[in-house]
């Protein structure tokens, strides 16, 4: 099974990227689904189907082509199915101590919830052997970032905290209950959380694999959203994701520069070549600024090819982690992928929260992850293939 994630900033055109490419799978014959992990849903949209049919099927998957179904998760839906004595002890927790029972309920909706419970269905068509190919349409990197991190925060806590809160709450409880009015989660509530780390086991293992699931980066040829592309770049690598494809989306075509949009013409250029020092070596494909909307299928199919052209959209379009960030007797170290450096002509330099390295004509535009910007690189030095970076 191949697991494939379309992930950027709000709007840049995620949810289109994703139907495109899932249709293109499916027309190769592929058992194909499209999920959307974005609370604002649009994929039934894009296949310009209509809501009433989305909103009677509350979250379950829709065919809507030959090995193609979608599927927009319902939180409220999981939650009841999911979450259970997990959300009941968060909603009278919120309620007791002070807040009204509507309200309460509302943020008992703890955020990662419905990341659970997209990576829940993952797991389980994974088990089921269900479909050739996942394609998951993202939310805005933020709560994409939350989304992968997710497998490893909660494994995390099951195996350090989890054991030691159950006892805890044991011992406490009758104590407590003679001061406060503030409950103690109940067994049930452990039990609850356990049984959910049962169904998520073996998703990190998935979502961390090169060979099935890799990270497709959408973006447009704009400052601020190449900003925020780099930085999600960055993350993903951290979360030892692989991404395989930085698509640069709405580029204009030459022919609609005349005039009134040649000033953004021409600072799109700009910005895609920036762009190629920032994601090189990772491939970089451009889909062009439609003069419609890319609604229903015969959009999106054309969208497909004009995007993978050659390419089959299915494979691994690059599987060589770019970055890997590690942490050593208090010093950072940051090795970058760079097969051709020869060691007397690296230039480094520090900018901000870029670090820029030079090699002859070659240029790279790193963006630092915050705890490392406000280091000083105190050393570099080649191994085979590999410059290694170190921050005091
Ligand atoms: N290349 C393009 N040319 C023209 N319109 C586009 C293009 N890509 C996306 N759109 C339109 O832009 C809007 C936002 O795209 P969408 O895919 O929903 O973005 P996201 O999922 O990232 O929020 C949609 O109306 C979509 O049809
Ligand atoms: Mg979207």
């Amino acid at each position: 099974m191949r697991i494939i994630l379309f992930a950027g900033k709000g709007g840049v055109g995620k949810t289109s990227i994703s139907s495109a490419t899932g249709l293109a799978a499916a027309e190769q014959g592929l058992k194909t689904h499209i999920m959307s992990l974005d609370t604002a849903h649009s994929l039934a949209d894009a296949f310009d189907l209509d809501r009433r049919l989305m909103d009677k099927n509350k979250g379950r998957p829709v065919e809507v082509a030959d090995n193609l179904s979608i599927q927009e998760i319902d939180v409220v839906e999981e939650i009841d199915k999911n979450w259970g004595e997990v959300y009941r002890y968060f909603a009278t927790l919120l309620n007791v101590t002070g807040l009204d029972e509507v309200l309460a309920e509302e943020l008992a909706v703890l955020p990662g919830m419905e990341e659970v419970s997209a990576l829940l269905y993952i797991n389980r068509y994974l088990r089921q052997n269900k479909y050739d190919v996942i394609v998951l349409d993202c939310a805005p990197t933020g709560e994409s970032l939350r989304f992968v991190s997710i497998p490893t925060a909660l494994e995390w806590y099951m195996r350090k905290l989890f054991q030691i809160e159950r006892r805890v709450a044991k011992l406490a409880r009758p104590v407590l209950k003679r001061f406060t009015d503030v409950p103690l989660p109940e067994d049930d509530y452990f039990d609850a959380l356990e049984r959910l780390f049962e169904r998520l086991e073996g998703v990190e293992k998935v979502l961390t694999d090169p060979a099935m699931t890799t990270v497709r980066l959408v973006t447009n040829p704009e400052k601020i959203v190449l900003r925020e592309t780099q930085r999600a770049f960055m993350y993903f690598c951290m979360y030892h994701m692989s991404i395989d494809a930085v698509i640069i989306n709405r580029v204009l075509p030459a022919r609609a520069a005349e005039g009134y949009f040649e000033n953004w013409r021409q600072a799109q250029l700009e910005h895609i070549e920036q762009a190629k020092e920032c994601f090189a070596p990772v491939p970089m494909f451009e889909v062009p600024f439609y003069e419609n909307e890319v609604v229903g299928p015969e959009a999106l199919a054309k969208l497909g090819r004009e995007l993978y052209q050659t390419h089959d959209p299915t494979d691994v379009l690059f599987s060589r982690p770019p970055y890997r960030f590690e942490k050593e007797n208090g010093c950072y170290r940051l090795e970058v992928h760079l097969p051709f450096v020869v060691s007397d002509d690296v230039e480094l330099a520090n900018r901000g929260e870029d670090l820029i390295i030079r090699i002859g004509n070659f240029r790279q535009h790193i963006l630092l992850p915050r705890h490392m910007a406000s280091r000083e690189p105190s050393g570099a030095k080649i191994d085979e293939d590999r410059l290694s970076i170190t921050f005091e």
